[in-house]
């Protein structure tokens, strides 16, 4: 499975219908490497229209068998694997899909890239894998399945030639965030004409604009070209954390928007992360490039233009 052509690098991604799975598909595209996306049966592919026709997609059954066959098709020269079924506060009926998309389905990519000879493995983990700055102490069941996923990468780079870089994320934004998050929220608090309760907003927040975390994707792919660890973890942490109450300021400055907000009108969150961890190794040669002021600028544009 060696690509003969260094110029055409060939990617896989998961979580590609995502939000940062989408811009890195798009951002791979655009750098001219050869895309391959894995979706599942029922994934909705409109966050890659812009990109549909240079792009390979498999939908992947559930099957092991399945996501053999993808894998010897794509022949990845990296995985980003981003898949991921995020949720800060679980039901008892959220477990199984939770294990199957965190644990059970990077562990039929990661088996498949074996059995197929690719070894280079660009993993996602989060900063809520270190609640009030421990080593290990989930924020919540998602995190505890991110860090049982990292426990199984260890059995493959122990046991294989596979070599992983987990990148460690905080909160992030930017255009085309199909999630539900703070920029979005403040933009409909904008509308309101009513106060709208918040928490007492003193938790701080390390947030990373989308196109610096995408350059971390590439930093890691190349990274894994040289020879390192079988298996490295970095922290892609703005290193300047901001408390909530004054990223909102921030936010209303920045778009000229005002915001009526009644702080400490609902309790934290249970488990709320008051201070993010920052004991994590920064990504070797990354640094976030765009302030916070900037940022938002540029997700305000980019949401006008599209005439959201
Ligand atoms: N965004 C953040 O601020 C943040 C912070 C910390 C860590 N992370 C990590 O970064 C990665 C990307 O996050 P994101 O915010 O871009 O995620 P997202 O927008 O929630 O997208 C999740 C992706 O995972 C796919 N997926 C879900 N269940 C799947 C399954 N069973 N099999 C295959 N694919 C499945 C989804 O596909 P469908 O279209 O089929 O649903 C979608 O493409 C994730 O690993 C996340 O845990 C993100």
């Amino acid at each position: 499975m060696v690509n003969k052509d260094l110029n055409t690098r060939r990617a896989t991604v998961t979580g590609a219908t995502g939000f940062i799975g989408a811009h890195l598909a798009r951002r791979l595209v655009a750098e001219g490497w050869d895309v391959h996306v894995i979706a599942r049966l029922q994934s909705d592919l409109s966050m890659l229209r812009s990109i549909a026709s240079k792009i390979k997609v498999y939908r992947h059954d559930g099957t092991i068998k399945s996501m053999r066959e993808i894998v010897e098709a794509a022949e990845p020269d990296v995985v980003f694997h981003l898949a991921s079924n995020f949720i800060a506060e679980h039901t008892p009926e959220d477990i199984e899909a939770l294990i199957e998309t965190n644990v059970t389905f990077g562990t039929q990519v990661v088996e498949s890239m074996i059995v197929n000879g690719a070894y280079k493995f660009v993993n996602v983990g989060t900063a809520w894998q270190h609640f009030e700055n421990k080593c290990y102490n989930p924020v919540c069941l998602y995190a505890a399945t991110k860090q049982a996923f990292e426990a199984i990468l260890t059995y493959y780079t122990e046991s294989t030639c596979l070599r992983v870089i987990t990148l460690k994320l905080f909160d992030t934004y930017g255009p085309d965030d199909p999630r539900k998050k703070l920029f979005s929220f403040l933009a409909r608090v904008a509308t309101e004409k009513e106060p709208v309760p918040m928490s007492p907003g003193e938790q701080l927040v390390d947030i990373v604009y989308i196109d610096d975390v995408v350059d971390a994707f590439f930093l890691a792919a190349s990274l894994l070209e040289e020879p390192g660890e079988s298996f490295e973890t970095y922290a892609i942490s703005s290193q300047n954390p901001i408390m909530l109450r004054d990223l909102v300021s921030v936010y209303s400055e920045v778009t000229g928007r005002s915001l009526s907000i009644e702080w400490g009108k609902k309790p934290y969150r249970c488990r709320e992360v008051m201070v993010p961890w920052d004991r994590g190794r920064i990504l070797p040669g990354w640094r976030p490039n765009v302030s916070l002021e900037e940022g938002i600028r540029k997700l305000i544009t980019a949401t006008v233009e599209v005439g959201e």
